[in-house]
């Protein structure tokens, strides 16, 4: 028997709707389940109950989740309409035989852990930035990088009149010969090419980026371009984040 739950998760779950707009539509006498109509919001359904949304059938698909090692050079979207390469591109048949997307952006120039599933729960969750998911990112920018512009990121730089939210942020390396450093960064939000645009904001410019972790989960193990399926413990943490 499959697990039981409040019928607006699992509608959310099924990805009819987020668990608020489901209520609604629980609601308004829109929802079936077993062949009548179910008003209550504490209402427990599980997947072998036959529900109906307008009278349409419930899609149950399994959910999955991945973490793809993003390499630089592909765009982070399920279609282009100018043909160029996607993340999809790299997902193999998991593309084809599940509705996934990717759970936020990464730039084209940019490789790392980009988590990629059909759960659009879990996704809003990950990019509501109120919920402070931490993001870790490693980049190479030109030039000596003080330690009062590491107080600097670390408290916020202003992007676009709004001041981004204090960081994490750790000077890994100096590369005398080719005048950069390495630089780590956690941040907790996700604004348009946010690390860039910090370092941009100080004088510098990134070389390279890549994010090493996502939340709980890193590209650890993986090569650019491969990707793997998250353990179930990982998707547990995920969802209590
Ligand atoms: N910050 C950026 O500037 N680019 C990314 O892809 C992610 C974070």
């Amino acid at each position: 028997m499959k697990e039981q739950m409040r019928l607006q998760k699992l509608m959310a779950m099924c990805g009819v709707a987020s668990r608020r707009a489901s209520e609604k539509l629980i609601l308004e006498g829109r929802v079936t389940v077993n062949g009548k109509i179910v008003r209550e919001l504490g209402t427990k359904a599980s997947l072998d109950d036959e529900i109906t949304v307008d009278g349409n059938a419930l899609v149950k698909e399994e959910k999955v989740y991945f973490v793809l090692y993003k390499p630089t050079g592909y765009l982070t979207t399920v279609k282009d309409d100018l043909g160029r390469r996607t993340v999809m591109d790299l997902m193999g048949s998991e593309a084809t035989k599940n509705r996934i997307f990717p759970i936020g952006r990464l730039d084209y120039d940019t490789s790392g852990a980009l988590l990629m599933t059909n759960d659009g729960e879990l996704m809003s969750r990950l990019i509501n930035s109120a919920n402070n998911i931490e993001k870790e990112y490693l980049a190479r920018i030109n030039g000596h990088l003080t330690l009062e512009e590491v107080a600097k990121l670390k408290k916020g730089i202003e992007l676009d009149g709004v001041k981004t939210k204090p960081a994490q942020v750790f000077i890994d390396s100096y590369d005398k010969r080719y005048n950069t450093t390495l630089v780590r960064l956690i941040i907790t939000e996700g604004k348009n090419r946010q690390v860039r645009r910090m370092f941009e904001a100080i004088g510098y410019e990134v070389k390279k980026l890549r994010r090493v972790r996502f939340a709980c989960v890193s590209t650890e193990g993986l090569q650019k371009g491969e990707f793997r399926p998250l353990k179930p413990h990982e998707v547990k943490k995920l969802y209590s984040l």
